[in-house]
């Protein structure tokens, strides 16, 4: 029998209250109603490890913890996520949709927290080895914005306790990533309204499948 072709990992990424979510459940329908082999998972988190992880990374009552001890603990919930359900499912010949990935880890820890990006680069290379999302959609929005939005939502968790300088430093290096690999990473206009912002998604899905030859 012939191996299945490797599935496409497609991430979603942004700062708080940036749309992700609701963008990715949108995009996902859309691949469901196609038939298409959809994984649909998350970061922190995406495995049972990894989401008891999840909880201890945003607990507010937790407060700080030193930063490294955050970014091994995001990366010891994504080594779980990828030996359980990434490559797996990459394999397989899954589509694997994913909100929030390594990142994220550049801009929470590495800007955010000013870790720098050569220690998020040295985890990178060592859990993932050469895999990459094939595909980032950057849902960028001003901070105030998002962070109303997922203020909205009610009580705040241990990262969006932060200030707005640190969603400010996370913004600037999620944009600097997309400029620095702008075949695989895409910039969205968060700010829009819903549906304008789905739009622009789908439409970027549609062109990057048939640079693919989908
Ligand atoms: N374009 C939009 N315009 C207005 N409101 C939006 C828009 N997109 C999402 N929202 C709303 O903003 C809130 C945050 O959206 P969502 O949960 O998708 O963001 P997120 O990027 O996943 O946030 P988080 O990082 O906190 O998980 C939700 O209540 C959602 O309904
Ligand atoms: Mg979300």
């Amino acid at each position: 029998m012939s191996q299945p072709q490797r599935g496409r990992f497609v991430t979603f990424e942004g700062i708080e209250g940036a749309g992700k979510s609701t963008q990715m459940e949108l995009l996902v329908q859309r691949l469901v109603d196609a038939g298409e082999p959809v994984v649909v998972t998350r970061e922190p988190g995406g495995t049972a490890l990894g989401e008891k992880l999840r909880g201890l990374l945003l607990d507010p009552d937790i407060g700080q913890m030193a930063a490294e001890t955050e970014l091994l603990l995001i990366f010891a919930a994504r080594a779980e996520h990828l030996a359980q359900v990434i490559r797996p499912q990459l394999e397989q010949g899954a589509w694997v949709l994913c909100d929030r990935f390594t990142d994220a880890s550049f801009a929470y820890q590495g800007a955010g927290r000013g870790l720098g990006s050569e220690r998020v680069a040295t985890l990178e290379g060592w859990l993932q080895g050469e895999l990459r999302p094939d595909l980032v959609m950057i849902l960028d929005v001003p901070v105030e914005v998002g962070l109303q939005r997922a203020l909205a939502r009610g009580k705040r968790d241990r990262i969006e306790n932060e200030d707005v300088a640190f969603f400010e430093r996370a913004r600037s290096a999620y944009l600097e990533r997309a400029r620095c690999f702008p075949d695989r990473y895409r910039i969205i206009d968060g700010a829009q309204d819903l549906e304008s912002v789905s739009t622009a998604v789908v439409r970027i899905w549609d062109e990057w499948q048939q640079a693919q030859g989908h």
